[in-house]
């Protein structure tokens, strides 16, 4: 379901004050649009991720996939939630390519959208239906 602008529970609440916080470090010096990403592992830990930019524009990383290489490093390979902060008046949403790789380690994860005005809370499922899934 969702709910603009909804209140956040706590642990929602967490992860956005983390993709905010990271956002700070992004690596966005020819878009200038910075992306900080906080996910919650099946575990409780929360990783995060910024996007990080390249001279070669195709080898750019976003901030989503930056979160995930980081909680598959620690051991984790769950989602249950995950939180996209940006500066933009519309609330920026995870791109084709990172849903595609959210879906490898999740069914159906919160999902929040959020800038330092509001914030909308979805579930994965209802942006990102059927995912491509390898059955040989
Ligand atoms: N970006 C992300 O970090 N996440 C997305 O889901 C879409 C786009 C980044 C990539 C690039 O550095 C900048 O936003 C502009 O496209």
């Amino acid at each position: 379901m969702s709910e603009p602008s909804a209140q956040l529970t706590p642990d929602l609440a967490e992860l956005v004050a983390a993709a905010r916080a990271v956002r700070e470090r992004a690596y966005a010096p020819y878009s200038r649009f910075l992306v900080g990403a906080a996910l919650r592992a099946d575990d409780g830990r929360v990783f995060v991720g910024c996007n990080v930019e390249n001279a070669s524009y195709g080898a750019t990383i976003c901030a989503e996939r930056s979160a995930i290489l980081a909680m598959v490093a620690a051991g984790q390979r769950s989602i249950t939630s995950i939180a996209v902060f940006t500066d933009a008046d519309t609330l920026a949403m995870p791109c084709g390519l990172c849903r595609q790789v959210i879906s490898e380690f999740q069914r159906d994860a919160r999902l929040v959208v959020a800038n330092p005005r509001q914030q909308r809370v979805l579930g994965f499922a209802e942006i990102f239906p059927e995912p491509f899934v390898l059955d040989r």
